[in-house]
């Protein structure tokens, strides 16, 4: 299907479904209650940093180049020795189950028809070896939280390992959990509510490691583990040690750290503030990529996240210098919207966008759209 027909299409459509970011929140306020909603909607703090990422976008604006015959379009990537239909990827989210019942293996699903690489978070409602099996052959990562316990973290990435996932997303923003006003108001934990437990309650170290084998022994030391204020180089180079699978470093935001990355030999980063949820008052990330890009000279993949709201938004980070871009909060409106097939009408019109914006440009291919003049207003 072209861009354009799926336009067509969705224009003779009489189903209405949101479209765009702001609809699709509101239709999935209305699907859930206010505990899950405002833990997906909000972000640390004052939710300056959350603002900051969507509203930094409108200072780039893209310069198109016209009469290049855009007939044609290749989107493809090739990232660490795998080549992908397009450069989108679902960005690791937990808990899925807050927003629909069939959570992650609907998200995984809905992806895997659209091409875009999954990335399973570690506090996901099912576990590696469900998602594994509900979506044999298409391509996972695994995003890893570091556990107290490290033991845990190892177990997991060689589960991973074995499940056939390509990489491994170590997510370093997250050593504790940001300061979240909406939970507190809310009452609101999913981890305590058991909703984050798939990989921790199938884990053979994790459940060795228990006192009992309770739910509340479960939650208790999950939550535990989940705090790991101690993370360091010297563990990320043990990490090295303990996995063949390609490490990328999610959460990167500062360029010395990107510089480190690569002395360590890591083998890619996510630039991203994890959505404005961990601290509050950080620099948009949209703002810290160019810098980044510039320091890592190609070395590594530099994926982005955080404010991506639509396809145009997906152009302009690969314009400055994404190899990838990671949807978030999107998809999880479409999964409260009607499980799979609402994350599949998500990630298509996505997608469809992101190609006509591509085409729109004047470009043809990710080389080109590489090359594509930003202005910053
Ligand atoms: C409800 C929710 C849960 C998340 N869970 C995780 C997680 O388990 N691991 C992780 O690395 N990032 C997690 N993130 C952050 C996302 O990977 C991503 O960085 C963020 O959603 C990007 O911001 P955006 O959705 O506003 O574009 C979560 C985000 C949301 C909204």
């Amino acid at each position: 299907m072209s861009a354009n027909d799926l336009l067509l299409k969705n224009i003779d459509s009489n189903d209405k479904y949101p479209l765009n970011y702001e609809e699709l929140e509101q239709t999935a306020k209305e699907n859930l209650d206010a505990g899950s909603f405002g833990y997906i909607r909000s972000s640390a703090g004052g939710e300056e940093t959350y603002r900051k990422n969507t509203n930094s976008f409108q200072k780039y604006s893209i310069v198109p180049r016209f009469l290049t015959d855009v007939s044609t379009l290749n989107t493809e990537v090739t990232i660490l020795g795998h080549t992908y239909p397009h450069p989108l990827f679902i960005a690791p989210v937990g808990v899925n189950k807050i927003a629909h019942a069939d959570g992650e293996i609907a998200v995984a699903k809905a992806a895997s028809k659209f091409g875009y690489p999954y990335i399973q978070s570690t506090v996901s409602s099912y576990s590696i070896e469900e998602i594994a099996s509900a979506t044999e052959g298409s391509s996972k990562w695994f995003q890893l939280y570091w556990s107290q316990n490290k033991e845990i973290a190892f177990s997991m990435v060689k589960r991973a390992e074995t499940a056939g996932y390509e990489a491994i997303v170590l997510t370093v923003d997250t050593v504790m959990l940001g300061w979240r006003e909406e939970d507190v108001r809310n009452q609101f934990s999913p981890l305590k509510r058991g909703l984050g437990q798939g990989n921790y309650s199938t884990d053979p170290v994790f459940m060795a490691a228990l006192p009992d084998q309770t739910e509340g022994s479960i939650i208790k030391s999950m939550i535990e583990n989940i705090y790991h204020p101690t993370l360091n180089w010297t563990d990320i180079e043990e990490l090295r040690e303990r996995t063949d699978l390609p490490i990328l470093l999610k959460g990167i935001l500062h360029p010395e750290d990107a510089k480190i990355a690569i002395e360590k030999g890591l083998d890619g980063i996510i630039v991203s503030n994890h959505g404005g949820r961990q601290l509050d008052g950080v620099i948009a990330s949209i703002d810290a990529l160019p810098e980044i890009v510039e320091v890592v000279k190609g070395k590594i993949p530099v994926l982005f996240d955080s404010g991506v709201r639509r396809g145009s938004d997906a152009v302009k980070a690969l314009a400055l210098g994404a190899t990838a871009v990671c949807i978030g909060r999107p998809f999880v409106w479409g999964l409260a919207n009607g499980g799979q097939d609402g994350v599949e009408r998500v990630l298509e019109n996505f997608l469809q966008e992101t190609k006509v914006s591509i085409s729109l440009s004047g470009a043809r291919n990710l080389a080109e759209v590489r090359k594509l003049k930003i202005v910053r207003n």
